[in-house]
């Protein structure tokens, strides 16, 4: 079966065509096509994603890279679309589910709502080109999902997709997650603090990973929010405030040098990263998890990476997205698509029915 899958959730218009079959837990893919156009930047005048802006060139994104997509995998028509349905930006997610819909029609192919999140989840399996499997994961299963709106700590007790009727049930229970800002949305606002472009968690992780290897004494300490509560929940918003009156008691943001914003930025990412960590260790030794995956764009973090390997210290299996697969893309969303359809295929939901849900949940 050939999927054209479809993301604008956010700042990234990206399509792809996956060749897909097998079934749940052997489900196989090869990359046909996978295109995307950032724009990023479009929006760094602005500090931050504008949602008309980004509406405006998803819209015109979307055509171009379909010609792309259809022209490179030698393809007329796709089997099955699907579509980011949430979480985003709602003036965003319209246009794919509009383009997507007028396509579902026109080839009379039936259309999947993809939620985000559980693209998130299942890019871990993905490759950018070539071929590749849905692996067979131990349970229980533990997902941190770190992006620009969402830190939460997601339990998968017996596999996934086991549960749910609908066509974005999975067996994904949200043990903790942000009670303020997410992770990636701290990383954005400190840098834009620090006088750093948009977007803000490579610019800081490359500042604070030049510092770390100086192994200089640390001049700064920045609070760790909930570090030491009882729960599995995160907050991020002391932190980008305490950044705040640092900066603030160093005399503004023009007085700094350069080695002492790179000192903030190691502290400020030492911190949060320790915090979801920490956090991810008690849920391991508390639910006894076999599997973790750490997925969403802030995984491009390399100080994440090392730390989340201490934790695991081979006992416990670790899934990363893949290079390129971090961030927003279609093909998760293709992967994604293709498990929901398999599972769901007698309930895909009227073409009609489908709606954007900004604040979809897992
Ligand atoms: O998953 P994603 O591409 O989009 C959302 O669904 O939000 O995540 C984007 C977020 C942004 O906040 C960005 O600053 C952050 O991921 N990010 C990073 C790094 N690369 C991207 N955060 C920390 N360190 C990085 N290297
Ligand atoms: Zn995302």
């Amino acid at each position: 079966m050939k999927i054209l899958s479809i993301e604008t959730s956010c700042d990234d218009t990206g399509i792809s065509i996956l060749e897909a079959k097998g079934g749940m837990t052997n489900a196989s893919f090869k990359v046909l096509a996978n295109n995307s156009n950032s724009q990023i930047n479009l929006h760094i005048p602005f500090g931050g994603v504008v949602p008309m802006l980004a509406k405006r060139e998803h819209i015109k994104n979307l055509p171009v890279l379909l010609n792309k997509v259809l022209k490179k995998s030698k393809l007329e028509k796709p089997d099955l679309i699907a579509v980011t349905s949430g979480p985003g930006l709602e003036p965003a997610l319209w246009t794919g589910i509009v383009f997507a819909k007028e396509l579902a029609q026109k080839w009379k192919v039936p259309l999947i709502p993809v939620n985000h999140m559980e693209g998130h989840v299942l890019s871990v399996f993905g490759k950018n080109k070539g071929t590749f499997k849905i692996q067979k994961l131990k349970t229980p299963i533990l997902t941190l999902l770190v992006s620009g709106g969402h830190t939460q700590l997601v339990l998968t007790k017996e596999k996934m997709f086991a549960r749910g009727g609908s066509a974005l049930g999975g067996d994904y229970e949200i043990i903790g997650e942000t009670l303020d800002d997410a992770v990636g949305e701290a990383f954005d606002k400190v840098a834009r603090m620090l006088d750093l472009p948009y977007p803000g968690g490579p610019q800081i992780s490359r500042l604070a990973e030049v510092e770390r290897k100086n192994k200089k004494t640390h001049k700064f300490i920045l609070p760790r929010p909930m570090l030491h509560s009882k729960n599995f929940d995160f907050s991020f918003s002391g932190l980008k405030t305490a950044v705040l009156y640092l900066i603030r008691d160093l005399g503004g943001i023009k007085k700094i040098s350069r080695t002492t914003k790179a000192q903030i930025a190691l502290e400020f990412e030492n911190a949060a990263i320790e915090c979801l960590v920490h956090k991810t260790q008690k849920a391991i030794e508390k639910y006894k998890i076999k599997t973790l995956i750490v997925a969403g764009g802030v995984t491009a973090n390399q100080h994440l990476k090392n730390e989340v390997k201490k934790i695991t210290k081979n006992k416990t299996k670790l899934l990363f997205p893949t290079k390129g697969l971090h961030g927003d893309n279609s093909l998760m969303i293709g992967i994604a698509g293709y498990l929901n359809y398999i599972k769901n295929k007698k309930k895909v939901p009227k073409i009609k029915s489908l709606k954007a849900t900004g604040n979809l949940r897992l």
